[in-house]
């Protein structure tokens, strides 16, 4: 069975003192739930990670992540924050291939090979995003265009190197447009990503891989979402910046 995971993106959104009062405000709202087994992480700039590890680190089944890494080891490369960084600092999770990073950084498969090979070296886990755009799924071609992001960055790492990582399908029209995709949508694109991963790595890692859906996930889709057979959880971005929404998609794991 795979882990279920609700993750938040922050992206390049909040003050340091607003992420800390996110994450409490969170935290202590969860503390007075029934607790699911849903793996909660924040993913928060790179300058919040060190200031706020403790705050996460208090409270059990909460993670923390990046959201990118370099594909170098260190050296001189300006600017750039390496895996080993990350684990430094205590950031337990990376993002890796994000589309606003392939579509504005132009991060292309290779690329996102090396720093998924870097994040691993480091023993952090990887939450590698993939997802099309509208013009090809309109072109009917998303599928393809998903086995061949997969393919391109995955491939490459043994069943056990898999263990590591979770994927995270994003539809690039979906993300931050309010238009969610129908659960038959997400279904069929999970169930795909996992029949894809299950014909290089076998059925017990596709299996055990969680499968994250991303894109204008909110507390009132997330429930159905969620009971996907092939969804695993969620990749949030601007519901995870308000404490109360956040929290009510993460219960929406709850009994
Ligand atoms: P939204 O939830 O704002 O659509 O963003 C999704 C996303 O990109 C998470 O990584």
């Amino acid at each position: 069975m795979a882990q279920k995971i609700v993750a938040g993106n922050w992206k390049m959104n909040l003050s340091l003192q607003e992420g800390l009062t996110l994450i409490s405000e969170t935290t202590n709202m969860l503390k007075d739930e029934k607790r699911n087994d849903a793996k909660v992480i924040f993913a928060t700039p790179f300058v919040y990670l060190h200031a706020v590890r403790n705050l996460v680190e208090q409270t059990s089944g909460t993670y923390l992540a990046a959201q990118n890494c370099s594909e170098h080891t260190k050296g001189a490369y300006t600017g750039e924050i390496s895996a080993s960084m990350l684990a430094s600092v205590g950031a337990g999770y990376v993002i890796i291939g994000h589309s606003e990073r392939r579509l504005y950084y132009n991060e292309t498969h290779q690329q996102l090979a090396e720093k998924i090979n870097r994040a691993l070296e480091e023993n952090l886990q990887v939450i590698f995003c993939c997802g099309e755009t509208i013009e090809i799924r309109e072109k009917n071609e998303h599928i393809e265009f998903v086995q061949k992001q997969l393919a391109g960055s995955l491939f490459h790492l043994s069943n056990e190197q898999m263990k590591n990582i979770v994927v995270a399908y994003e539809p690039v029209w979906a993300i931050g447009t309010g238009k969610t995709a129908s659960t038959e949508q997400a279904q069929e694109m999970h169930a795909e990503i996992r029949k894809y991963l299950s014909e290089k790595f076998g059925t017990e890692t596709a299996q055990n891989t969680s499968i994250l859906y991303g894109g204008s996930v909110n507390a009132g889709n997330a429930k159905e979402l969620f009971a996907c057979p092939d969804v695993d959880g969620g990749l949030v971005g601007g519901a995870s910046l308000k404490s109360r929404d956040f929290t009510e998609i993460i219960k929406a794991y709850n009994p």
